[in-house]
């Protein structure tokens, strides 16, 4: 992932120096303020993590307000290492809130894979093995993740960045943005649906309401804006999918229902003349499931990955000679001029 965030933030594969200094600045803005800590005991035992992490990102605003002149490379660089550094151990402390466990403080000598894991399954009371196979997985699931150009999630955080707003509320809006079941939120979607949908025999219903013009129902992991075929992450996702419980040894009904899933809508006239194919989602639930990530952990783990692609395009905003807030135009089509009636003579 340190190739990846490297490629991303600077531009260049690293050099292995570079790589090893990349690293260790990373690694040194892991821990957060423990004021911040504070915010996690606020929240109720049962708040979705995504909602703790769009609320703790965003106050790492009030923790770095800087002096808003991003205008300088240094300044701009400063707040993309804080939040690569960051967005894991905000991630990993929002699982043990909703989960009641004490938080695990991060640990500089594991990469982001790693130390994500540790941070999330490690107990005072007990000694945590890292899986190399798991944590791998974990991290080419990360790197799928990191960017994907002008996404919705991302579009928000450029959007919201170019008021020039402080990067962290920006890429708090991201998070907020990407926690939908259309975008981010689909991961978890998927896996809701093929526990529902349960047994072979009943993938026939299911199509069957997806393709329904009066039932919203929609095959989540199905589908996207830009690709009209197979979403090559699905493809790497299905391979790592195969690999991971192979090698954990887990035989998981739902890997067998979501593969007959993909044949029987692949050979459906509907999907076919709609391009629909399996995206990124389709398959990351059943990976996340093999390494024992609870379900509203999915789209957290997500933001995670996608942070570094959010904090990229930021600071190429950012960076920008010229910059114009972003501001849509509206095309009104709702009735023409009405007369205005004094609140008195309402009804
Ligand atoms: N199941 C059934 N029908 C679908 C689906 C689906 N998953 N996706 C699109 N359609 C149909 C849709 O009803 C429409 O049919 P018609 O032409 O008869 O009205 C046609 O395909 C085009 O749909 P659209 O809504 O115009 O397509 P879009 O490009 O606006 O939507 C999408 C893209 C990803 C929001 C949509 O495919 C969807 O809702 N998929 C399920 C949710 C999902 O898996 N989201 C993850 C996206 S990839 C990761 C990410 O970017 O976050």
């Amino acid at each position: 992932m340190a190739d990846c965030a490297h490629l991303l933030l600077r531009g260049t594969l690293p050099t292995r120096k570079q790589r090893r200094d990349f690293q260790r600045e990373v690694r040194g803005h892991r821990l957060v303020h423990e004021h911040l800590i504070r915010f996690f005991q606020g929240f109720n035992h049962d708040a979705h993590p995504m909602a703790i992490l769009v609320s703790v990102v965003g106050a790492l605003s009030a923790f770095y307000n800087d002096d808003h002149d991003y205008r300088d490379p240094a300044k701009r660089d400063l707040a993309g290492m804080r939040c690569v550094g960051k967005m894991a151990t905000l991630a990993a402390y929002s699982y043990k809130t909703a989960h009641g466990q004490p938080i695990v403080y991060p640990r500089d000598d594991l990469n982001l894979a790693q130390n994500f894991m540790y941070m999330m399954f490690a107990l005072p009371t007990r000694p945590y093995d890292l899986d190399p196979v798991a944590c791998r997985c974990l991290e080419v699931i990360l790197m799928l993740h990191a960017d994907h150009e002008q996404n919705a999630s991302t579009s928000t955080v450029r959007i919201a960045g170019s008021s020039q707003a402080n990067p962290f509320a920006c890429v708090a809006a991201g998070v907020a943005s990407l926690w939908g079941p259309a975008h981010g939120g689909a991961n978890e979607a998927v896996l809701a649906m093929l526990e529902e949908i349960g047994t072979v025999d009943r993938i026939p219903k299911c199509v069957a309401r997806a393709k329904s013009k009066t039932d919203p129902f929609r095959l989540m992991g199905f589908g996207h804006r830009v690709y009209k075929q197979m979403d090559p992450r699905a493809r790497l996702m299905r391979d790592m999918c195969h690999k991971l419980l192979d090698h954990l040894k887990i035989k998981d009904p739902l890997l067998d229902l979501a593969m007959e899933l993909e044949k029987v809508a692949l050979s459906d006239d509907y999907f076919i003349s709609r391009k629909l194919y399996p995206n990124v989602d389709f398959y990351s639930g059943i990976c996340f499931r093999a390494l024992g990530i609870p379900r509203e952990m999915f789209t957290v783990i997500f933001a995670v990955g996608r942070s570094v692609g959010w904090i990229a395009q930021w600071i190429e905003m950012a960076g920008e000679e010229v910059s114009r807030i972003s501001r849509p135009r509206q095309m009104y089509e709702g009735a023409p001029e009405r007369p205005f009636v004094p609140l008195s003579e309402r009804r």
